[in-house]
């Protein structure tokens, strides 16, 4: 059966996104909805999708799941009305701008029974999930540490969503997110958080240096910016040996094992398919299919657990909480 995608936005992650549904036979995306008429008109028109709506209609429409590709506060309201409207989410990362504003989407999910998931697709990207089969088979021994670097260097621009306070600006929010749910996933949800890092003019964060501790000495070293381009590179290692998923680690093609007392240098070749979407979309549509209400792979307790990470961390960094921003339905 065929699972109806509408989408909610019609900026670059959206182009980005619909452009996978041609590696997934059995998804297609039905409905466009944006702020604008124009907007979602054009963008029906660029991709072949049969109704250009608002977002109040894009709810409404005869569709299986919403996928929401707005600015991380715009996130909010549209993922609240989806879920109280009945209709499955698909919620960018990060899932929201605040943890408050995650866990009201959360609970309002999991109240209506509606199947729900951010959508961090470097959880299922193929290396990944082999990195995690690997670790769970205890090939590395046990694990000890993760580290994983997110630099992507951005010209400073105030009024660009990247730095505006108001559209969710900031490295933590937009590529921190992909360092720490990595570590999320191999660690599990650290006891402690302590960052340190820089910030903008406007006084949203340049970079950020994150450390994630366990009480049994186990711990994640993350980073990330956007004023300085890093390798993007992660790390997992264990009693013996490690696992490195080759950059860009968040949509890797390569693993390279090592382990204690070999020479030899293992590597495991597991290239995505497309941009690396299809397998997200592939995914949400078994979840459906299954009747899910979570993804197994991007739990909701997974996603609040993130955002908790994400907010102390900017917290100690000193940057104002940002807010969910209002999408007039
Ligand atoms: N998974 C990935 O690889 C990846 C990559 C990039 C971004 N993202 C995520 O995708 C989301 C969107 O990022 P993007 O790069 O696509 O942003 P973008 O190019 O700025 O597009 C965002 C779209 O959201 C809509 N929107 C609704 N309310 C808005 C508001 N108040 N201000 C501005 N736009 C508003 C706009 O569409 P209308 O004007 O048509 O309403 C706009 O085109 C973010 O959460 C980001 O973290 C994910």
């Amino acid at each position: 059966m065929t699972t109806r995608w509408g989408i909610a936005g019609t900026g670059g992650m959206a182009q980005a996104f619909i452009s996978d549904f041609a590696y997934v036979p059995d998804a297609e995306v039905v409905a466009i909805g944006s702020r604008t008429a124009e907007r979602a008109a054009a963008f029906a028109d660029r991709h072949d999708v049969a109704a250009a709506l608002t977002y109040a209609d894009v709810l409404t429409a005869d569709i299986d799941v919403l996928y929401i590709a707005t600015p991380h506060p715009q996130h909010h309201d549209l993922a609240l009305a989806a879920v109280r409207a009945g209709v499955p989410v698909l919620v960018e990362k990060s899932f929201t701008a605040t943890l408050a504003g995650a866990r009201r989407v959360v609970d309002a999910a999991r109240e209506a029974e509606v199947f729900c998931m951010e959508a961090m697709w470097t959880r299922v990207q193929p290396a990944v999930l082999r990195a995690r089969e690997m670790v769970a088979a205890g090939e590395i021994g046990d694990l000890l540490w993760v580290e994983a670097d997110f630099g992507a260097y951005r010209a400073y621009d105030p009024t660009s969503r990247l730095f505006d306070p108001a559209l969710g600006g900031g490295a933590v929010l937009d590529l921190g997110v992909y360092v720490v749910s990595l570590a999320q996933h191999f660690l599990g949800t650290p006891d402690r958080v302590a960052a340190t890092g820089t910030l903008f003019p406007n006084g949203t964060d340049a970079s950020a240096v994150i450390m994630m501790s366990h009480d049994d000495g186990r711990a994640a070293a993350v980073t990330c910016s956007l004023s300085s381009s890093t390798p993007q590179r992660a790390v997992l290692a264990g009693t013996g040996g490690s696992i490195e998923i080759e950059p860009p680690f968040y949509h890797p093609t390569r693993l390279v094992v090592r382990r204690n007392g070999s020479p030899a240098v293992e590597t495991i070749d597991l290239p995505a398919t497309g941009r690396g979407y299809a397998h997200q979309i592939a995914h949400v549509g078994e979840c459906l299919a299954a009747g899910l209400t979570e993804s197994p792979v991007v739990p909701l307790a997974d996603t609040l657990d993130v955002q908790w990470v994400m907010e102390e961390a900017l917290s100690q960094l000193g940057v104002v909480a940002p807010a969910e921003g209002v999408v007039e339905l």
